[in-house]
């Protein structure tokens, strides 16, 4: 279903004005979509790239109390951090807006007065929760309790971020307002919903059938499954003091769901950014020759494919997305990114560490992107992608030929004179890469189309290896003419066609080799550099990263993980116990005589204990903080009475006590005096 479209308007979630960016937003939502903009503007098309600060909602408010300052002051703070940062590493917007905007206040207000006129809403009051020492309707994030569908305990009256269910207060177990901790009361209050279950035919038609090829897989998977689940009216106001204000009359305090008013967000960016460019914003939200792309993360799927079209759909003037390729999530060294742990790699940290560098973390956010599963990101990778990937293939092709090229012709290209059969392969497949490569980011396969454009490097590199100038220069001048000059458009087409992937390192390559302005169409040309061409003085394009860099970010993130560590509270008591179940366990003093690894696991470590009582095997699982045979002789506590349990085979006849210290590592809760084995601990 190809149609043709004039423009495209392509969207980026507009990230909450709370906190930095972090490689996983970057990962996720912004370079992806940058590669998408650039390289629909290499083609020469009307692209408009979006984007902007999401400034309402109550996590700005939470944030706001907790440290004595209003939400616009928070919202300030964050929106020109983030903006400079996005701007410093390249995301090519052509608006960076925000919603606390007069702009977006207008055009939300009348948006939801049109759907309010038109009869598009259902009016309900109902009881929500209040927290009574607070006057406040405790709205979304106000209110916490444990998640009905998956029993975590700190679910959100509006998400559980456990299992990325949508929730609404009323279903929270054990509810309890995040403002005071007390147990909320029920109150009346009156809201407007959608009714997204009367376009549930609509959405059925428009995406289940229409879309079922094109978008993707993880994509049309959410949707199917909330639409299989049956849709229900979703409220669209909140009682909240923050946001844009409900526009009619009667609904003082209360403000629009910040869901709500949001995505409205790209269409007053689109204002914003046509009265700064005097060009007109309404071809690209209103004619149908317009592609609308929205790049997000998983967690945004629902609002951009359901809710979000809904309203589009209700109003009536708009156009619907034509596509939403949604990314799933980057974990950081194998744990859960999370603003609140510090569990992240900032933007504008990494910036100021790896200055000139932006097109590192771009390469390996792509090469790593989580487009069909979740993926990890780790410093030891970013380490070899740079070194193995990005200098020995890319930048040591180029070197090579460039420094060739300086050595031998002064810098100038050389006439190519006839060619053999291996250079003219070396072309012909050169030729092939604009169409792999466009073929690849036009099915938002931003990994692949990176994969193909080293693919040409490494053509590069295999035709320089296999041709030797360096042996021929001495008996055949002319054949090292060739060479070089075949090379040479290998360099000329990877500096265009990088651009969209690394275009720091694209325009450095581009002066380097004096041409520029060329476009995705002149792409795969073998004449791009004109013999007698005189080439600048080359110069490298990537850097080796080495290990103190990045044990340095290792560090760092160790450091979180103890702060973590040291903040966080001890674990509650658990239920109380009788005294006679104390008296039943069976603790003594212990020495350990062997210990040895269970083959084939991480953790365990089989170990022979004295208890005074007998020698007898425990397994524990300890192996990764302790070597074997460290621990020979060493006083141990042992729970003797615990029945025999079989791990991996092996018999085991106790527990040994283990307390954790304040790296996480398990450490032996030993006697400290020397007791004599088998001594009984009261
Ligand atoms: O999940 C988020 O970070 C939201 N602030 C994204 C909003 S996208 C759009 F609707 F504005
Ligand atoms: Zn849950």
């Amino acid at each position: 279903m190809s149609k043709n479209f004039k423009r495209t308007t392509i969207t980026s979630a507009l990230p909450y004005a709370n906190g930095p960016i972090h490689i996983g937003h970057l990962a996720g939502v912004y370079v992806p979509a940058d590669i998408y903009a650039r390289y629909l503007r290499m083609r020469g098309e009307d692209v408009l790239f979006i984007g902007g600060s999401d400034e309402h909602g109550v996590p700005i408010t939470i944030k706001a109390r907790k440290e004595g300052i209003t939400p616009q002051q928070v919202v300030d703070r964050y929106h020109y951090q983030i903006k400079e940062s996005f701007e410093t590493f390249g995301i090519s917007f052509d608006i960076y807006s925000r919603t606390s905007a007069p702009i977006h206040h207008e055009t939300a207000s009348d948006f939801f007065k049109k759907l309010f006129e038109t009869g598009k809403f259902i009016e309900n009051t109902s009881q929500q929760y209040y927290d009574e020492d607070n006057n406040q309707f405790l709205a979304d994030r106000y209110i916490t309790g444990t998640c009905p569908h998956c029993g975590f305990e700190r679910a959100y009256g509006d998400q559980c971020e456990n299992c990325g269910t949508s929730l609404s207060p009323l279903e929270l177990i054990n509810p309890k307002s995040a403002l005071s901790g007390n147990v909320p009361v029920l109150k009346d209050t009156t809201h407007w919903y959608l009714p997204l279950e009367d376009y549930e035919p609509w959405l059925t038609k428009w995406i289940l059938e229409g879309h079922k090829d094109d978008w993707k897989a993880n994509v049309y998977g959410q949707v199917k499954s909330w639409i299989d689940q049956g849709l229900k009216p979703r409220a669209v106001t909140r009682d909240l003091d923050w946001g844009v204000k409900v526009p009619i009359e009667g609904a003082d305090g209360k403000v629009l769901y910040v869901w709500f008013d949001a995505p409205i967000g790209y269409i007053s960016a689109t204002k914003d950014w046509s009265a700064k460019t005097g060009k007109d914003w309404e071809p690209y939200w209103k004619s149908a020759d317009t592609k609308l792309v929205h790049f997000i993360g998983k967690d945004n799927i629902v609002f951009h494919c359901i809710i979000f079209p809904v309203m589009l759909k209700a109003e009536g003037s708009y156009i619907l997305p034509e596509n939403v390729p949604a990314n799933e999530f980057l974990n950081l060294e194998n744990d859960k990114i999370s603003t609140s742990r510090n569990w992240a790699v900032w933007l504008h940290e990494y910036l100021e560490d790896f200055p000139g560098k932006q097109d590192v973390l771009r390469y390996v956010l792509t090469a790593n992107a989580p487009e069909t599963k979740d993926n990890d990101f780790t410093w030891k990778d970013f380490q070899a992608r740079n070194n193995n990937e990005l200098l020995a293939i890319y930048g040591n092709f180029v070197n090579r030929t460039l420094v060739l090229t300086q050595k031998y012709f002064n810098s100038q290209v050389p006439e190519r004179g006839e060619l053999d059969e291996i250079s003219k392969t070396a072309l012909e497949e050169m030729a092939r890469y604009p169409e792999i490569i466009s073929a690849a980011i036009e099915r938002y396969r931003f990994r692949e189309a990176l994969s193909e454009l080293m693919n040409l490097a490494r053509l590069g590199n295999k035709y320089l290896t296999e041709m030797e100038p360096w042996k021929l220069i001495k008996t055949d001048e002319e054949k090292v003419k060739v060479i070089l000059n075949v090379s040479l458009q290998i360099v000329a087409n990877l500096s265009v066609l990088s651009e969209p992937f690394l275009p720091f390192s694209a325009k450095k390559l581009q002066e380097m080799i004096d041409l520029t302005g060329l476009l995705w169409k002149d792409a795969g040309g073998d004449n791009l550099l004109k013999p007698g061409h005189q080439l600048q003085q080359p110069d490298f394009l990537f850097a080796r990263i080495e290990d103190e860099e990045v044990e340095k970010q290792v560090q760092k993130l160790l450091d979180t993980k103890k702060e973590n560590q040291n903040a966080a509270p001890a674990k509650p008591a658990k239920e109380p116990i009788e005294f006679e179940d104390l008296m039943k366990m069976d603790i003594r003093t212990g020495t350990i005589l062997e210990a040895e690894k269970v083959p084939k696991t991480k953790k365990l470590l089989k170990l022979k204990i004295d208890t005074g009582i007998d020698q007898r095997t425990v397994v524990s699982g300890i192996a990764e903080f302790y070597e074997p045979e460290d621990i020979i002789g060493h006083k141990v506590s042992i729970l003797v009475n615990l029945a025999p349990r079989k791990l991996k085979g092996i018999d085991s006849q106790g527990m040994i006590l283990m307390a954790e210290d304040k790296d996480g590592k398990l450490c032996f809760v030993s006697p400290t005096e020397d007791f004599n084995n088998g001594s009984e601990i009261k």
